[in-house]
């Protein structure tokens, strides 16, 4: 039993998700989050856009991306916090959120993390832009497409 408990504790604390790693963005916990803003799309992790971006999203879900992704006040209101909470700019979060929100103006309110300038520029690089009209790909916003474990927050290896 002893040993049995020292191994299920050692097992445990090497599996414990390495987040000390600025590749590595830690992946959505909120099940209501998952569950709802999962529907359409990958579940974005709110690291990748500032307090103000999810907060403007939040509040325009009936006009979203033309889409009606409306819900009711107080599951928006659940998942606003969480986002909010774990921002690119709030607290710890700045620690991914820093490189996502290089060159953006505070007075700007980004609605898409396709449209961050070091989203841009790091998609720039080795992509040509045929890639976006590929039927396989086709939107910036699918990540899941080129990076496989984007859902757990590694976009490092494609
Ligand atoms: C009814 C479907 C639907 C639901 C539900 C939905 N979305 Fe979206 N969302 C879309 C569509 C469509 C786009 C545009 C995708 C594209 O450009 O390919 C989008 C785009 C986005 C983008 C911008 C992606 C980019 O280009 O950087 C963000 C951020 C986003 N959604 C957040 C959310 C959040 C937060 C929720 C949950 C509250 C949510 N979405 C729920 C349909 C949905
Ligand atoms: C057409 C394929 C493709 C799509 C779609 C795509 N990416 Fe990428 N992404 C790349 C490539 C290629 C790179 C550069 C090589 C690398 O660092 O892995 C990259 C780099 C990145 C980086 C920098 C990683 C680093 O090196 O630190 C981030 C962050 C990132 N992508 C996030 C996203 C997010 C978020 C989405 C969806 C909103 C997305 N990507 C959609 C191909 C893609």
């Amino acid at each position: 039993m002893k040993y049995f408990l020292i191994a299920t504790v050692l097992g445990y604390i090497f599996t414990l998700p390495v987040y000390a790693d600025s590749d590595r963005f830690p992946p959505v916990t909120n099940d209501l989050t998952k569950k709802e803003c999962g529907a359409c799309h990958m579940t974005f992790q709110p690291q990748l856009l500032p307090e103000r971006s999810w907060k403007a999203i939040m509040t325009d879900l009936d006009n979203h991306f033309g889409e009606d992704a409306s819900l009711d006040k107080e599951t928006t209101y659940h998942i606003e916090e969480y986002l909010m909470k774990n921002a690119a700019d709030t607290g710890w979060s700045s620690f991914w959120g820093s490189d996502m929100l290089r060159g953006v103006k505070k007075s700007q309110i980004p609605l898409r993390i396709t449209k961050l300038p070091y989203w841009v520029h790091e998609h720039a690089e080795e992509l040509s832009p045929s890639v976006w009209k590929r039927s396989d790909i086709r939107s910036k916003a699918n990540c899941l497409a080129c990076h496989l474990d984007a859902d757990q927050g590694y976009y490092e290896d494609d």
